[in-house]
């Protein structure tokens, strides 16, 4: 289809279920044959976001970082849910990347603009990170990155996993329609 997509978790965490599911979404890419890219955040160690950072200090991690989201037409995200919301690594991320450089306009959003997401999340609890995935269509929508209607969550996670296998084959069947959609969406975007 030649488009490229880039694969991320918004967790750092040893043995994320966010990351576990993420890695069967680049599983599900490779077999279908989607070129994916994925990155961890935390090869991109990024302080907390400031005005005063931004103007005296780009960080390079940021800068290296929105250069391989402004190199790819679409991006696959597993978010973990913090309090209602998605997390604040990949809120933190986001709100770097969505900032001008080398000359941008303020509202390039060269990072987003006219790409395609799909999302998910697992969650512990029984409603597998929904509110998560709801903030991060809204954030989404904001920065110009169109959200497939398609999603997957995972509740009940611990239990969900055995190793980096999802236990249930549904989710893992809806990943799958997840990852085709969002690069189906991505090639016609592009074309
Ligand atoms: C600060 C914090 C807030 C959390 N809030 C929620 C929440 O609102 N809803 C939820 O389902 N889980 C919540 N959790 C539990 C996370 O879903 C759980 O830690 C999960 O394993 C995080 O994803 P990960 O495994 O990919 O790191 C919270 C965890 C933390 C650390």
């Amino acid at each position: 289809m030649g488009i490229k997509l880039l694969a991320l978790a918004g967790s750092t965490r040893e043995g994320s279920f966010n990351q576990r599911l993420l890695d069967l979404a680049v599983a599900a890419a490779g077999k279908a044959e989607i070129a994916v890219t994925p990155l961890k955040l935390a090869d991109y160690p990024l302080p907390v976001y400031s005005h005063e950072l931004e103007v005296s200090a780009f960080p390079e991690a940021a800068l290296a970082l929105k250069a391989e989201f402004v190199a790819h037409d679409g991006f696959l995200i597993a978010t973990p849910e913090y309090n209602g919301s998605i997390s604040s690594v990949l809120k933190n991320a986001i709100d770097w990347l969505s900032r001008p450089t080398g000359g941008e306009s303020i509202i390039a959003l060269s990072a987003f603009r006219g790409k395609i997401a799909g999302i998910m999340s697992a969650s512990p609890s029984p409603f597998g990170g929904l509110r998560a995935l709801t903030h991060l269509r809204q954030i989404f929508q904001t920065i110009q990155t169109l959200v497939v209607t398609e999603q997957v969550a995972v509740p009940a996670a611990h239990a969900a996993f055995d190793g980096p296998v999802l236990k249930d084959p549904l989710p893992l069947q809806l990943l799958d329609g997840l990852v085709r959609r969002t690069a189906q969406v991505a090639a016609a975007l592009k074309a």
